[in-house]
């Protein structure tokens, strides 16, 4: 069981910071990698990054979008509640070394995933220019954070509500274009679509580019097949080879197909639960 130290609802209530004690896995985890977790006893097992962790206090940090009844259910915890079994760190770590000018571009939670690496390059010696966007801006998580780990951050919102408006990929362009090849690769974690089309506009300019693929997961072990993902015209399975691939090479329309397969199941889920909680406040 691993108990939960603090709770911090970071945009509008539907996306919420949990620090955890979890000794083991802050002691070995690194930036990139994630844990798969249970709620409670029949729980279904989901996924979810690092966003910090700290070893010396034995804590790691998941933040996470409640978009169903797994992280409806997590949101529900308070602090010093236990949550029933997590297990990492899992995944391979990001390959992080001193390259020259790297840049970081992250939309919604996926910010979340981004910063430990973004912060990884910049330790390591690198200059880090960081590009993060949200639909609006209650929704933008992590702008402090995102800037202590940056040399310069560019901030989007779709809606025009706070710094630039528009998407990532405009921003992402004007940089590419006014850096050249000082840019030596493109990290960009976030929705489907805007990966994909951040890896359009990378190719456009030769840059390699790193995209972390959020496939859906079962064990987390490579023993399942469910996170099957096709790279460069392989199968690839993203538990253990990734999350993190050549964002040139990731077949993004299958993936986008793969991670809808279960809509209506999950739509069923959430309806029971939400149900079941509206008859508990009830009685
Ligand atoms: C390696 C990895 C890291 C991730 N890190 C984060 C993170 O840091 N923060 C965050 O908010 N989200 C993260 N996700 C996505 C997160 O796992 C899903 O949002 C979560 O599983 C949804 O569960 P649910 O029951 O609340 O929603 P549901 O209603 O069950 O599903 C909503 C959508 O979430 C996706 N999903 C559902 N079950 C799974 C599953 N078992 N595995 C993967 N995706 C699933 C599907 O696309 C589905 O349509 C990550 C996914 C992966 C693969
Ligand atoms: S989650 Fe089962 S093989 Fe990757």
């Amino acid at each position: 069981m691993f108990q939960i130290l603090s709770k911090t609802e970071l945009a509008q209530g539907t996306v919420v910071a949990n620090e955890i004690m979890a000794p083991k896995i802050a002691a070995k985890a690194r930036p990139g990698q994630f844990v798969i977790l249970r709620v409670n006893e029949t729980g279904e097992r989901i996924p979810l990054t690092m966003a910090d962790t700290d070893p010396k206090r034995g804590t790691i940090t998941i933040i996470y979008q409640v978009v169903g009844k797994t992280t409806a259910l997590l949101k529900s915890l308070n602090v010093m509640d236990y949550i029933q079994d997590i297990a990492g760190p899992l995944g391979r770590p990001t390959p992080i070394e001193k390259k020259g000018t790297i840049i970081c571009v992250g939309g919604g939670t996926g910010v979340a995933v981004l910063h430990p690496i973004t912060r990884g390059f910049k330790q390591a010696g690198n200059k880090v220019i960081g590009i993060i966007g949200a639909r609006t801006k209650d929704l933008l998580i992590m702008e402090d954070k995102m800037r202590a780990a940056t040399d310069e951050l560019y901030v989007c919102t779709d809606d025009g509500s706070y710094g630039h408006a528009g998407f990532v990929t405009d921003v992402l362009r004007e940089q590419l274009t006014k850096l050249g090849s000082e840019v030596k690769e493109a990290v960009t974690i976030g929705p489907v679509p805007m990966m994909k089309f951040c890896a359009k506009v990378t190719a456009e300019f030769g840059v390699p580019t790193m995209v972390s693929l959020n496939a859906i997961m079962v064990d987390g072990t490579g023993m399942c097949g469910c996170c099957r993902v096709s790279v460069g015209g392989k199968t690839e399975f993203a538990c253990v080879d990734g999350p993190e691939f050549d964002g040139h090479k990731v077949d993004f329309e299958e993936l986008g197909r793969r991670l809808t397969a279960y809509q209506k199941q999950e739509k069923e889920a959430m309806d029971l639960y939400q149900h079941k909680c509206s008859c508990a406040a009830n009685q």
